[in-house]
């Protein structure tokens, strides 16, 4: 018996579209198998079919051997599966061991035994080098250790086959190095891992096999020794990617966004924002490279209104921003991709359609005297639809019912397509493959290049390396240095991200 999970010929249909068309994927005991595929491939749709969230129409599940019906996710734990979902399931308000236990509580005499549950939780936690105390509110620890909680709640149903939807997409640099860890601990104390991850470098690090899948049909399964990340990519794309984005020169002009001397204090009313200056004209992209929690949500929070200035000021082209409402901002030419889609991006039940008009319904041609003209608005975004590559069965479609990348793609569509002079792109390329990253960057150049000034956050060295003209480095709420991303690399931005100083010090414009 040498599969320890089969999947053999799934089709998997939804209204409009099939998800999985004749889909195998079989993965052996003891290794880290990766599903790779572009946005809305299928991937998280296969994955929902083995742990019993979706009823496949066709084709056959074997777990160790034997064939098996997996109709709900207890199910799927009684024969050792576990998942990892990408959008964690935890109640805020609860301890991690009152969590982990949610629908299978220990009992001794009728009441439930919290004290037993936690002693387990330790032992499994200690075992498997997860540092989760059973005792901490989900609300205060982090998305990492919320991750780890839902590591945990697995292994305590006893899984020994565990699915991780993108578990890498929200995490920080750091945070994914110690989850890499823990992959590795997990494969040694005997269990078998499915890996979805858009990121290549992941795959080749920690994986032993791939399987792709393009536009819901499977390709085929490699070897990680044998293969390279531009094999990987082509297969999955079905044509060459390019990794490092092709980009003349910057030719900046005048000054767009000019922060001065910005404080901003956070929920807790600490300063997360303190003193701050920085920049950005037209015609470049100013990248800032900071350690996740140095001021970068808060510092975009105040420049498009979400969250009110202690002090100091923020101007457009200007004018100053920090009176005016959010709505206002957005007309007089600032447009936004935020970091979390769900919370700030998409209206989910909104239609695909409704949401790319979001931000300009109210206006001609769109609307008139206060009526709607939906023909226009579906126009436009059928176009944008189109042109973005947004994977979706129409323009009607809700939002929820696309794939997280493609619900990405069209808030990008929407933002980009206004061409704001100032675009704020937070985490702009989160979750998306490899083919949807060369096309956004070479968007957002240009953007650049009609002289727009792009103000770009992003947690992915990479990418500030790659795409900006100058590299902002923030830390404790600070701009403390401005670097040429040709003088500089991943090392040194590390440690001036540590708060370290270089020898010579650049001009701060
Ligand atoms: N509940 C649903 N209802 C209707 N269509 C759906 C539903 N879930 C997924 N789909 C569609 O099925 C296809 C596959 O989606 P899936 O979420 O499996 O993609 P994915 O490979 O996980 O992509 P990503 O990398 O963006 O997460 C997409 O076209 C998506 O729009
Ligand atoms: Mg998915």
């Amino acid at each position: 018996m040498e599969y320890v999970i089969e999947m053999l010929n799934i089709r998997k249909e939804f209204p409009g579209i099939v998800a999985n068309d004749n889909i195998t994927l079989q993965v052996k005991k003891g290794e880290i198998h990766a599903l790779l595929g572009e946005n809305g491939a299928g991937k998280s749709t296969l994955m929902n079919v083995l742990f019993g969230l979706y009823q496949p129409e066709k084709g056959q599940i074997k777990v160790k051997g034997q064939e098996v019906k997996i109709t709900d996710p207890n199910v799927a734990n009684r024969f050792g599966i576990g998942m990892v979902h990408q959008h964690f399931m935890l109640v805020q308000n609860f301890t991690v061991t009152e969590n982990i236990i949610l629908g299978s509580e220990p009992t001794k005499g009728g009441k439930i035994n919290i004290a037993e549950a936690a002693k387990t939780i330790e032992e499994l936690s200690k075992r498997y080098g997860l540092s989760v105390d059973p005792y901490a509110k989900i609300e205060d620890i982090s998305v990492g250790m919320q991750q780890r909680v839902e590591i945990l709640k697995t292994l305590y149903r006893g899984a020994d086959i565990l699915i991780f939807d993108e578990p890498t997409a929200a995490l920080t640099p750091q945070e994914i190095t110690e989850l890499i860890q823990i992959l590795k601990r997990l494969i040694e104390e005997g269990k078998s891992i499915i890996l979805i991850t858009h990121k290549l470098k992941e795959i080749m690090a920690v994986c032993d096999r791939c399987t792709v899948i393009r536009k819901g049909v499977g390709i085929g399964t490699v070897t990680v020794a044998d293969t390279n990340p531009d094999e990987l990519a082509a297969l999955m794309v079905g044509r060459e990617v390019h990794f490092k984005t092709e980009k003349s020169d910057a030719r900046p002009a005048e000054n767009v966004l000019v922060v001065q001397n910005l404080t901003v204090e956070d929920s807790r009313g600490v300063k997360a924002v303190n003193e701050l200056n920085l920049t950005v004209r037209a015609g470049e992209i100013v990248g800032i490279a900071g350690v996740d929690g140095n001021g970068q949500t808060e510092l975009i929070e105040a420049i498009t209104g979400l969250r009110k200035i202690k002090s100091g000021s923020i101007q457009l082209k200007g004018e100053e921003l920090t009176a005016i409402p959010t709505r206002k901002i957005t007309e007089s030419g600032v447009g936004h991709i935020p970091q979390d889609r769900h919370k700030h991006g998409l209206v989910l039940d909104y239609t695909i359609g409704e949401n790319i008009a979001l931000q300009t319904y109210y206006q001609q041609p769109y609307a008139k005297s206060g009526i709607l003209n939906y023909k226009k608005i579906y126009e436009k975004a059928k176009a944008l639809i189109k042109e973005f590559d947004v994977r979706t069965p129409s323009e009607y479609t809700p939002a929820r019912a696309l794939s997280g990348g493609n619900q990405q793609k069209a808030i990008i569509a929407r933002e980009v397509d206004r061409s704001p002079d100032l675009l704020i792109a937070a985490q702009p390329t989160r979750g998306l493959d490899v083919g949807a990253i060369e096309f956004i960057h070479s968007k957002l150049v240009e953007e650049r290049d009609k002289g727009k000034a792009v103000l770009l956050v992003s947690l992915e060295l990479d990418e500030v390396m790659n795409l900006s003209d100058r590299i902002a480095v923030i830390y404790e709420g600070k701009i403390v240095d401005i670097v040429d991303p040709k003088e500089t690399n991943e090392q040194e931005l590390g440690l001036l991200m540590a708060g370290g100083k270089r020898e010579k010090v650049g001009g701060m414009s």
